[in-house]
């Protein structure tokens, strides 16, 4: 069969990696995919979001299942496209995409079904907004409803903070139309920790657990990114609690979405909080997790491509997944500077070395080829993911990878998984 994946970062790296082993698969492409994607996938020049141009391109190839990795294309109905095109095409449509897409959504869904969670209000007028922070007081948490590229959620621990995010947000329109109204709700304590379940709108098939590292600094100092680094398995989620994820929130989650009239198709994201063994939803997202994928997809010892044909269809009978009995660690190499500005086309050495190495695979996220060479591109830029008995041979792996590559102003944390030993 022929696979298109649509995206171009890390996750989609991870993907490609994890499709091409499958023997259904006889040729995969990626739109528009990166220089490590290349090696595995044609690639085609079409940027993630071009939806007609992506469209235009699966009907002529005559693509047998498309896959999207990105939340963009899902919140602007890339699904209900292909599909009214009689293309068989993963993930959630237009409606059910704004789990991730509106923030008011997704916390009124959790409401709606009792799902554990933040108390919130949600604010389409700046003065309301003010008035219960006021009240409320600090440490409290403001998010943009809408898509903000990870950027759009103030955790502030003081009134001013909280205040000068709401006129961040709604008065001087950082985020566009995403902040015409915001979510404020209570600050949670805890351990996060990242949960995916495949599902066809009825069924759910979960996978392993995994965690990410957000903040930009070691020791989870500095500001937050879209993620430096993740391990899978995550002691944090004990298999007590493996169980209640699943029974008290990804449940009633699927449930409720298909009782509301848009039964969510595709992997099903949950961002928890858990605290003294209880979790609770920080948010939903309507995609893999990037970097979450590459450690889990690289621990999946199932082929992947029956699974998503199967959630596709809404015939997800398949009750679990093998894993291969190894840790994984994934380690963020990024650009000096991210996540504020860096610079770019700066060219990376020792890859080939580092592709010696066994049980260790480096995924491009913000790559590019200059003059045959591979160079930065983007703010996180690779994701050196290794295997081990543990976490501790894992990251042990991982950082083996990382001795061999440099380029200038590199930046990674040096403490990936060690939250993991720690317990
Ligand atoms: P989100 O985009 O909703 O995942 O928010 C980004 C990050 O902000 C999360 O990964 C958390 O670290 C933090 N965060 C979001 N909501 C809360 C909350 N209610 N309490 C504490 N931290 C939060
Ligand atoms: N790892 C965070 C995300 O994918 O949103």
């Amino acid at each position: 069969m022929k696979v298109l994946v649509v995206g171009g970062g890390g996750r989609e790296h991870a993907l490609c990696w994890k499709i091409s082993q499958s023997p259904l698969v006889k040729t995969l492409y990626c739109a528009p995919g990166n220089p490590g994607i290349a090696e595995l996938a044609e690639c085609v020049h079409i940027g993630a979001e071009e939806i007609d141009a992506l469209l235009d391109f699966a009907l002529a190839e005559k693509i047998d299942l498309t896959l999207v990795g990105p939340e963009v294309p899902l919140t602007m109905g890339i699904v209900d496209r292909f599909q009214a095109a009689g293309l068989e095409i993963f993930g959630p449509n237009r409606a059910a995409a704004q789990i991730e897409g509106s923030k008011g959504f997704s916390k009124d869904l959790m409401a709606r079904h009792n799902i554990p969670t933040a108390d919130y209000q949600s604010f389409s007028e700046h003065a309301a907004a003010v008035a219960y922070i006021k009240q409320q007081g600090a440490p409290i948490v403001i998010k943009a409803d809408g898509l903000a590229a990870g950027k759009g959620v103030i955790v502030a621990m003081t009134e001013a903070e909280a205040i000068a995010g709401v006129d961040h947000i709604m008065l001087d329109k950082a985020f566009g139309s995403a902040g015409a109204s915001v979510v404020i709700e209570e600050f949670m304590e805890g351990e996060e920790a990242s949960f995916f379940a495949f599902t066809d709108g009825k069924n759910i098939l979960p996978l392993a657990s995994s965690q990410d590292h957000k903040r930009a600094f070691d020791g989870d100092e500095g500001p937050n990114t879209g993620g430096m680094g993740a391990y899978s398995p995550a002691p944090v989620v004990t298999a007590a609690l493996h169980d209640e994820i699943v029974e008290t929130i990804v449940k009633p989650t699927i449930e409720g979405m298909a009782a509301d009239g848009h039964p969510y198709v595709g992997i099903l994201y949950v961002g928890l909080m858990i605290k003294d063994g209880k979790p609770r939803v920080v948010e939903y997202n309507a995609r893999f997790g990037d970097p979450e994928a590459q450690p889990l997809l690289m621990r999946m010892k199932s082929d992947i491509v029956p699974v998503l044909q199967a959630c596709a269809r809404g015939e997800l009978t398949q009750d679990s997944i093998e894993w291969h009995d190894k840790a994984a660690v994934c380690v963020v190499m990024a650009s000096g500077g991210y996540p504020g500005s860096f610079e770019k086309g700066l060219p990376i050495s020792g890859l080939a070395a580092a592709a010696k190495i066994d049980d260790l695979v480096v995924f491009h996220a913000g790559t590019a080829l200059k003059d045959g060479v591979v160079v930065n591109n983007g703010g996180r830029v690779l994701g050196v993911t290794g295997l081990g008995a543990d976490v501790a041979s894992a990251i042990e792996c991982a950082y083996l990878g990382i001795d061999e590559i440099c380029w200038q102003d590199v930046h990674y944390r040096k403490d990936i998984g060690q939250k993991a030993l720690n317990r």
